[in-house]
């Protein structure tokens, strides 16, 4: 993948009369890339979409596109295409006129129309259903033609606000893997909006992840997952046990319990700073069991136990620091009974540290 920037977003702030809907957000986007906007409803993300698109102006940073500042130029005069969550088809044209409209009224020969549109149906998987009318195509088939009309005049950069927001969940799952093949297949910059993290995961090389207007990390996927920057991020990316911590010199205490020796991440003494881990990470204890390596050890009481096909998540409480601790192990696994005590163990080398998110 080649590592020129396309997009670059220099401090760009917006704000909606006291709430400030970007702050300071600075991303660089690369050419081809599939580059996801992801967080809860509110954070900037569609507002972010709408300054690249030109919908909207900054209150102050900029955004380049291939180096050159787009300032205040309007909306068509961007080489980027805004696929909105409503498709607005014309209801009453075919398929394929749909998808010729934005190329005819730019006046191009008919032979390349003609040329173009079957190149974006064969893409979009759409030759058998080109002569049908928008109320004949299932929602998913609806969302291929939007997405077949928004390619067409290959725009540099190509922006989805929740594109698949409206499909169910088993269309969407699809949908996703579609939409990450026809990116590819066509090599284009997109950017897509989503608040659902599962999404993000799936379909995007990288993912900003945003909150109250700001971008608190963005990294690949796997990333997000393993080193996440702060608790916001490893809760919102996948299940994550958190231990409130304080930072001492040489690591984090845990009320209770010995030093844990992690790298704090230059987080002031006595600062707050919570230690994280993943549900595979933790081991529960079989009666008696020691383990070698170095761990937090926890007493508790097992709460429940779900089977989800190859794993089981077990809930264990634990009283000493009042926080439930999930554990995800094969379902192979000894169980222990509901309401019975137990050990878990939290291997150091498992453990994150992670301070609060900026306010
Ligand atoms: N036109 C507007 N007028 C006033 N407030 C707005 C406007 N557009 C967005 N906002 C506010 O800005 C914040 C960010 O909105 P938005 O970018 O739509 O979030 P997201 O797409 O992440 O859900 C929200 O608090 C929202 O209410
Ligand atoms: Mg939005």
């Amino acid at each position: 993948m080649s590592s020129q920037n396309v997009i670059s977003i220099e401090s760009a702030v917006k704000r909606f009369g006291d709430v400030i809907a970007l702050d300071r957000v600075s991303i660089e986007i690369r050419e081809n890339e599939f580059f996801a906007l992801l967080g809860p409803s509110g954070c900037g993300k569609t507002t972010l979409l709408r300054a690249i698109a030109g919908f909207g102006v900054l209150d102050s940073g900029r955004i380049l596109l291939d180096g050159k500042d787009l300032g205040h130029s309007k909306p068509y005069d961007r080489p980027v295409n805004m696929m909105f969550q409503s498709y607005a088809l014309f209801p009453h044209m075919r398929v394929r006129d749909n998808i010729a409209y934005g190329l005819k009224a730019d006046h191009l020969p008919k032979n390349e129309i003609e040329a173009r549109v079957d190149e974006v149906l064969g893409i979009a998987d759409m030759h058998a259903l080109a002569d049908r009318r928008p109320h004949e195509l299932s929602g998913g088939q609806r969302q291929r033609v939007a997405l077949a009309r928004a390619i067409i005049k290959r725009p540099r950069v190509l922006l989805l606000d929740e594109p698949l927001a409206a499909l169910d969940r088993k269309l969407r799952q699809e949908m996703q893997i579609e939409l990450k093949r026809m990116q590819h297949e066509i090599g284009l910059t997109f950017v897509v909006v989503t608040h659902d993290q599962e999404e993000a995961m799936t379909m995007a090389d990288r993912i900003a992840v945003m909150r109250n207007g700001r971008v608190l990390q963005i990294a690949p996927p796997q990333e997000l997952y393993r080193r996440p920057a702060d608790r916001f991020v490893a809760s919102f990316i996948g299940t994550m046990n958190l231990l409130e911590g304080t930072t001492v010199a040489g690591g984090v205490t845990i009320p209770g319990h010995e030093t844990v020796p992690i790298d704090t991440g230059g987080a002031g003494l006595g600062s707050p700073l919570a230690l994280g881990i993943r549900p595979g990470d933790v081991r529960l204890l079989t009666e008696g069991e020691e383990i070698d390596e170095a761990s937090i050890v926890l007493a508790g009481i097992v709460e429940t136990t779900a089977f989800i096909g190859s794993q089981s998540h077990t809930l264990v409480r634990v009283h000493e620091t009042a926080v439930a601790i999930t554990v995800t192990a094969s379902a192979s696994t000894v169980l222990v009974e509901d309401g019975s005590p137990c050990r878990v163990a939290l291997p150091y080398t498992a453990l994150l540290a992670l301070p609060d998110p900026p306010e």
